[in-house]
């Protein structure tokens, strides 16, 4: 097993996690593939939230305080203060508002900024959910495809996009994956820059998901770089986050879209008024306000413990199954693998639980560029990780 980091807080996240209990609490990451199978599939971390998070749920429960509620405010300060001292970079807190979750507040923003007709640019291999919002809303799906290079990994050339956009003028949002799911790739201040610069251009407007930006390992020479912190990006940039992936609180339901222009925000809001767009939860706010203003240091001690793990992924795989090409990802707990060499036919994620009991998710619901590879989740404790390789590692070679 991999020693850890030293300083990372590794008793604290080992002792935490119990595969049992996450079976007993019907958590779906454990209970969907049966009692038997070892799950590294849905994009979930196994830690318990920090106590700072389920105290502040406590309260509300011990008083019962289940009425509605008119808690934007908090929110907004406690992302502005996150905000301001992981990333430099200070929201107005006016121009935060809550929704249900992360893909609702995309939903909603993409639809309301992309009239019926015009297209909308996502960036496969890409989280598979978006894949579904055009077909849906009936929005022309446009593709700005990421490249591999063997030294730099998964990366977007900006030149892609001119290109497409010039192309494609219909083309009027850019749903941007920041850092990017499956990939891991962190975009830097220059790429982000060149975006901004080609919104104005070619009028498009960016919907930022930015869900997975603290988890950016410490050894990666990429920073996340809030979109909205760009020069130029208020009148076209709306940003929507929220802490679930951090603090492993999905099930919670609260999210925020976070705006630095008035004028864009209306739009949005006229498109979809909130009281139809429905209510982040009070018990998820509580969390939320909770795990940003309380969790700095449980964030860190995470981060430092998931690098440790992506490393034992990596000298495991390297050591024994040396066909898989995997570039180690700058953020996100999951690992983006090619596994196209190994003898596992067209659906590698299905012949992996067959064959190993051990679920991944499945490259080709990524999208283009996803035939041949897995997402492999390691966000889990040593013990766990180690068991889900001995199980996988056999299958992964030609
Ligand atoms: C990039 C990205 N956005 C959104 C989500 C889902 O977030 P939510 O449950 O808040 O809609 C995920 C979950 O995996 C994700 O990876």
């Amino acid at each position: 097993m991999t020693a850890p980091t030293p300083g990372a807080p590794a008793g604290e996240f080992d002792a935490c996690f119990d595969p049992r209990l996450k079976r007993g609490n019907r958590n779906a990451k454990w209970t969907r593939h049966g009692p038997d199978a070892l799950p590294a599939w849905i994009a979930e971390h196994d830690f318990r939230p920090p106590a700072a998070v389920t105290r502040a749920m406590r309260a509300t429960i011990d008083r019962g305080d289940f009425g509605y509620h008119d808690l934007e405010d908090d929110v907004g300060e406690a992302f502005a203060r996150w905000s301001a001292t992981r990333y430099g970079w200070s929201p107005d807190p006016d121009l935060v508002y809550t929704c249900v979750d992360v893909l609702q507040g995309v939903t909603a923003a993409v639809t309301a900024l992309a009239e019926p007709g015009a297209g909308v640019i996502l960036t496969p291999p890409i989280y598979h959910i978006f894949l579904q919002i055009c077909p849906t809303a009936r929005r022309p799906q446009l593709e700005w495809l990421m490249r591999y290079d063997a030294d730099l990994g998964w990366t977007l050339d900006p030149d892609d996009l001119e290109a497409l956009v010039r192309r494609e003028r219909s083309a009027r949002v850019l749903l941007w994956c920041h850092p990017h799911n499956p990939t891991g790739w962190v975009a830097g201040r220059a790429v982000l820059e060149r975006i901004v610069e080609l919104a104005h251009t070619y009028d498009f407007y960016v919907v930022s998901d930015e869900i997975h930006a603290d988890v950016v390992h410490r050894d990666s020479s990429s920073r996340f770089v809030p979109m909205l912190s760009i020069p130029g990006a208020a009148e076209r940039v709306v940003t929507v986050t929220s802490p679930a992936k951090t603090f492993s609180i999905s099930g919670l339901r609260c999210a925020v879209m976070a705006y630095a222009d008035r004028g864009l925000r209306r739009r949005v809001r006229e498109a979809h008024p909130p009281l139809l767009l429905g209510h982040a939860a009070r018990t998820g706010i509580d969390a939320t306000v909770a795990a940003w203003t309380r969790g700095a240091a449980w964030a860190d001690g995470l981060v430092a413990y998931l690098t440790d793990r992506r490393d034992q992924l990596a000298a495991r795989l390297a050591a024994e199954a040396p066909a898989v090409r995997f570039h180690r990802p700058d953020s996100t707990f999951l690992a983006w693998l090619d596994a196209s060499a190994c003898d596992l036919g067209d659906a590698p994620a299905a012949a992996l639980l067959q064959q190993a009991g051990a679920a991944v998710s499945e490259g080709t619901e990524f999208g283009t560029n996803g035939e041949g590879h897995v997402r492999l989740n390691f966000g889990t404790s040593a013990a766990v990780l180690d068991e889900i390789l001995d199980r996988l590692a056999p299958c992964l070679n030609p």
